[in-house]
């Protein structure tokens, strides 16, 4: 069984306990998209965001960064309590940053754009914990999902599972009940959904069909 990680970037953000509350029962981890206006056009949220959360919700926080500068907000978001940062392999060598979050015990991610050869991340295989697939350019939450991006989750994940690594597959963008049976039938580990949550007249029933769809209980 996988995992389903809601995507704040669609909740309403003046009610946001509320919104992580509601789909709490099927929510494994909780994704936070964050912006700078500078590696994408958008500007949204912060470590600020992060550290009023850690308090309202157990779920693992999962912090996908769409910074210029990661390495300027990794003590701010480790305070904060993030359980893992995911930086954007397109920066350049993201080891430092590794460094990093592993100091602060943080869990590490990488993440690569729709447009991104796998062989981009293929050398940090073995020093991650998630490997992000963006199945959308990033930047807005409602796009349509890019399927050749399942190409890369397929071979990642004959790749992981050859060399016995734990790391995890975690794709994002245009996620729906259609999308998360193709991106789990890929290999993906972890489907996050903003949209197609949050957006949906019951969020919680809505992870739940997403749930049902990528990984069938009968
Ligand atoms: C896009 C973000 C996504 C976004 C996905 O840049 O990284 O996490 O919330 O939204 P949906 O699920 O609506 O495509
Ligand atoms: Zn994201």
């Amino acid at each position: 069984m996988g995992k389903i990680a809601p995507s704040i970037l669609s909740a309403d953000f003046a009610d946001l306990a509320a919104e992580v509350e509601r789909v709490r029962p099927q929510a494994d981890l909780l994704h936070v998209d964050v912006m700078d206006g500078h590696f994408v056009p958008v500007l949204t949220i912060g470590a600020p965001v992060v550290r009023c959360l850690r308090p309202r919700t157990d779920l693992y926080l999962d912090c996908h960064l769409m910074v210029n500068n990661p390495g300027d907000l990794l003590d701010d978001f480790a305070k904060a309590g993030a359980d893992s940062c995911t930086v954007h392999v397109e920066l350049g060598d993201p080891r430092p940053l590794f460094d990093r979050m592993r100091a602060h015990g943080m869990r590490v991610g990488l993440v690569h754009n729709p447009e991104t050869p796998l062989d981009a991340v293929l050398p940090y295989l073995e020093e991650i914990d998630l490997l992000l697939f963006m199945s959308v350019n990033p930047g807005w939450g409602g796009q349509a999902f890019i399927p050749k991006v399942l190409d890369k989750v397929r071979e990642a994940r004959r790749i992981v599972d050859d060399r016995g690594l734990a790391v995890e597959l975690e794709i994002d963008g245009g996620i729906n009940t259609e999308t998360a049976a193709l991106a789990a039938s890929a290999g993906a580990d972890i489907l996050v959904a903003g949209s197609a949550i949050f957006r949906a007249p019951d969020p919680l029933e809505a992870a739940r069909a997403i749930r049902e769809c990528a990984w069938p209980t009968s």
